[in-house]
């Protein structure tokens, strides 16, 4: 674990001042664009959970690419939770709150049997109001959040504090 986190902090980028003055982003598509380190980091973020889930679901945009990579590493599907509007079918809808106004996420009602084990995965937890309404979604739907897995977690917004008490979540860098 400690080698992966390793190679996948050297590969982050740092940009100072994106998307607004003051803000150190921590981007991740280096990350991705290398084979090893984006390997390596697929199979972090499932190993804590190992045997305790059935499926990942993976929050759009960026955690679609994290999810469905750890979820062919770990032999499992992948749930797709989307932004508003996206899905065809009946589905059930979660408003989170951004800086400024609100978004939603949405699942298909039904798309997996009740009671699957679903490890929420995504690329970063910020203030968790994203992670915090995908557990909400998969919760109404009937399945069961078997943790959160994310790439980074930035403490000092404490999105942990946001998620439902006594859930799992596991970061494999921490800022
Ligand atoms: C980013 C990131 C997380 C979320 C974290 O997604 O990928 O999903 O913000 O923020 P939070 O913990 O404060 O909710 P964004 O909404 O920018 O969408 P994207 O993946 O489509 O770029
Ligand atoms: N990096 C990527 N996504 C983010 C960040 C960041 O530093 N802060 C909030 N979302």
């Amino acid at each position: 674990e400690s080698e992966t986190r390793a190679l996948v902090e050297s590969r982050l980028a740092l940009i100072p001042d994106f998307p607004e003055p003051g803000v150190l982003f921590r981007d991740l598509t280096p990350v991705f664009a290398d084979g090893a380190a984006f390997h390596a980091l697929a199979e972090a973020l499932t190993a804590p959970f190992a045997g305790r889930f059935d499926v990942l679901a993976g929050v759009e945009a960026r955690g679609f690419l994290l999810a469905a990579a750890a979820s062919v590493a770990a032999g499992v599907g992948v749930l797709p939770i989307r932004k508003a509007g996206k899905l065809p079918r009946a589905v059930l809808r979660e408003e989170y709150s951004l800086e400024y106004g609100t978004a939603a996420l949405e699942v298909h009602e039904g798309e997996l049997p009740p009671g699957t084990r679903v490890l929420i995965v995504d690329d970063v937890l910020a203030t968790g109001g994203t992670v915090a309404a995908a557990a909400r979604l998969v919760e109404r739907a009937g399945w069961h959040v078997a943790g959160v897995s994310v790439a980074i977690e930035l403490a000092e917004l404490h999105g942990r504090d946001a998620l439902p008490a006594g859930l799992e979540a596991y970061s494999l860098l921490s800022y």
